[in-house]
C-alpha cells in the first residue's frame, strides 16, 4: 500500500466532490468531525447573512419574514431524513444533555408502575448525570440500574420502565445494533431512548422502520452545525400524544402567543420545545444540513468502512505501530465511524499529532480518538495521518513536554 493507491481510491470515491463544501483550512487532515464537524461554505454564508440581513436589517420582523420560528421544524425534518424518521417525527432544539432529560421523564410518566432505567456504565457521562438529575428530582424510588454493554439484553425484565443507550460507543465506536436491542425493550414492555451522537450523519440509521421510541442527537458532531449547535430529539409518532415532558415553556405551548395563564402542549413533536430557538445557531445547522441533500447514508457507511478498514490495516502492518492497542471492533458492522486506540501516552501523541497538522482527539485516560468523516476526509489524508503517527511513534516526540501540557478541554 502507498500513497499513490491511497489516490487510486481517492480518484474511484463516489463522495470526493462533497469535500469542496468544506472550508477545511489548507493542508490540514482533520480527523476530529465526531467532536466538532468543519465549517461549510453555506453554513458560513448563512452566518453573515442572518447577523447582516436577517438580524442587521430585519431586525424582528424576521421572526415572520425568515421564518425564524419554523427554524426547530425545519431543522428537525432536515435531520429526520438522515435518521430514517418521519419530518414530523423530529424537532431541533435545546442541548442533547436537556433534550436527554426531557424524553426520560416522558418516557417514566408513559411507564407509572415501573421504576427502573437502564443504562451502559460507559455511556456517556452526561446520559448518566441528567439520568441521576432526574432521579433526584423524582424520588429514589426511580432506579438507575448500570450494566456492562454485553449485558444489556439480560438485564431486561418487566420492572424496566426504559432503556436509555448511546449507538456507537464515544470511546471505542462499538456500535450496537438499535433494531434487536429496542425489539428486546419492547418484548419486556420498556421503552428505548437512544442517544445518537456519534451515529447521526456518520451511520444509516431507520428509527421508524425499527420502531424506536425516543431519541436525541448532537448538531455540531457529524452534522457539522457548528459549536455548541443545537441538538435533536425524536419521538415516534405513535407516542406523541401521550408525552407529557416537564420543561413546559411556552415555545411548547399550543398557542404561544395567546399568552394564556395555563399550560397547554402543542400537538405533536412541538410539545418538546421549551423556550426561545437558539436563532444565529439554528440557521448555521440548517444550512450545514444541506450538505446531506441528494446522498444516500449508505454511500456515506461504505465509504466510512473502506476508510476505517484501510486505516486498521496501515497501522497493523507498521512496526512503528505496534504500540497502539485498538479497542474499536474488529468487525466492520459493530463500528461506527470512528476508531480508537489505546496507548500510555495518548494525550501527548494526540498533541504531537495537532501539532503536525493531524487533528485528532483524546479521552481519558489513555484513548487516541481518529474521527472519519466520509463527506471531506480523503484516503490520502488518512495515509498521509498515519505517515505522521508512524513518525511520531518511532521518534518518540511526544515526549517532548510541551506536548505533556494539559489544557482545561483536552
Ligand atoms: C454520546 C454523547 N451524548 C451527549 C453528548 C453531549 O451532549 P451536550 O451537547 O448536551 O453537551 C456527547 C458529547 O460529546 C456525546 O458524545
Amino acid at each position: 500500500m502507498s500513497l499513490a493507491e491511497a489516490q487510486r481510491l481517492d480518484a474511484q470515491d463516489p463522495l470526493a466532490s462533497c469535500i469542496a463544501q468544506f472550508e477545511i483550512p489548507q493542508g490540514l487532515i482533520y480527523l476530529d468531525g465526531n467532536s466538532l464537524g468543519p465549517l461549510t461554505s453555506g453554513a458560513k454564508q448563512r452566518a453573515m447573512d442572518v447577523v447582516n440581513t436577517q438580524w442587521g436589517q430585519d431586525l424582528i420582523t424576521s421572526w415572520n419574514k425568515h421564518q425564524w420560528i419554523e427554524l426547530p421544524a425545519r431543522v428537525g425534518a432536515k435531520v429526520a431524513d438522515i435518521i430514517g424518521a418521519a419530518a414530523d417525527e423530529v424537532i431541533c432544539c435545546d442541548s442533547t444533555s436537556v433534550n436527554l432529560f426531557k424524553l426520560l421523564s416522558a418516557a417514566l410518566k408513559l411507564r407509572p408502575n415501573r421504576t427502573r432505567i437502564v443504562s451502559e456504565k460507559g455511556n456517556f457521562p452526561t446520559d448518566l448525570y441528567m439520568a441521576q438529575g432526574l432521579r433526584a428530582l423524582l424520588g429514589e424510588h426511580i432506579e438507575l440500574h448500570l450494566v456492562e454493554r454485553e449485558d444489556i439484553l439480560a438485564s431486561l425484565d418487566n420492572d424496566v420502565a426504559v432503556v436509555m443507550l448511546t449507538q456507537v460507543d464515544f470511546r471505542s465506536g462499538h456500535m450496537l445494533d438499535i433494531q434487536q436491542v429496542s425489539e428486546a425493550c419492547h418484548q419486556v414492555g420498556a421503552l428505548t431512548l437512544w442517544d445518537l451522537a456519534h451515529s447521526a450523519g456518520a451511520v444509516p440509521l431507520s428509527l421508524s422502520e425499527w420502531n424506536v421510541d425516543f431519541a436525541v442527537g448532537c448538531g455540531y458532531k457529524y452534522l457539522n452545525g457548528g459549536p455548541g449547535a443545537p441538538a435533536f430529539a425524536y419521538v415516534a409518532k405513535r407516542l406523541q400524544s401521550d408525552i407529557q415532558q416537564p420543561l413546559s415553556g411556552w415555545m411548547g405551548h399550543a398557542n404561544p402567543f395567546a399568552f394564556a395563564v395555563d399550560y397547554t402542549p402543542a400537538a405533536g413533536i412541538n410539545s418538546l420545545l421549551c423556550g426561545t430557538p437558539a436563532v444565529l445557531s439554528m440557521s448555521v445547522l440548517d444550512a450545514a444540513l444541506d450538505v446531506f441533500a441528494g446522498l444516500h447514508m449508505a454511500d456515506i457507511r461504505d465509504k466510512s468502512l473502506l476508510l476505517s478498514e484501510h486505516f486498521l490495516q496501515w497501522v497493523d502492518e507498521d512496526p512503528a505501530c505496534s504500540a497502539l492497542q485498538l479497542i474499536s471492533p474488529r468487525a466492520p458492522e459493530q463500528r461506527g465511524s470512528q476508531l480508537a486506540y489505546r496507548h500510555p501516552q495518548a494525550y501527548a501523541l494526540c498533541q504531537a499529532l495537532i501539532a503536525d497538522g493531524v487533528v485528532a482527539d483524546f479521552r481519558a485516560p489513555d484513548i487516541l480518538r481518529l474521527g472519519l468523516a466520509p463527506l471531506y476526509l480523503r484516503f490520502s489524508d488518512l495515509w498521509r495521518a498515519k505517515t505522521v503517527l508512524a513518525d511520531i511513534l518511532t521518534k518518540h516526540t511526544y515526549l517532548d513536554a510541551k506536548f505533556q501540557q494539559r489544557q482545561k478541554v483536552t
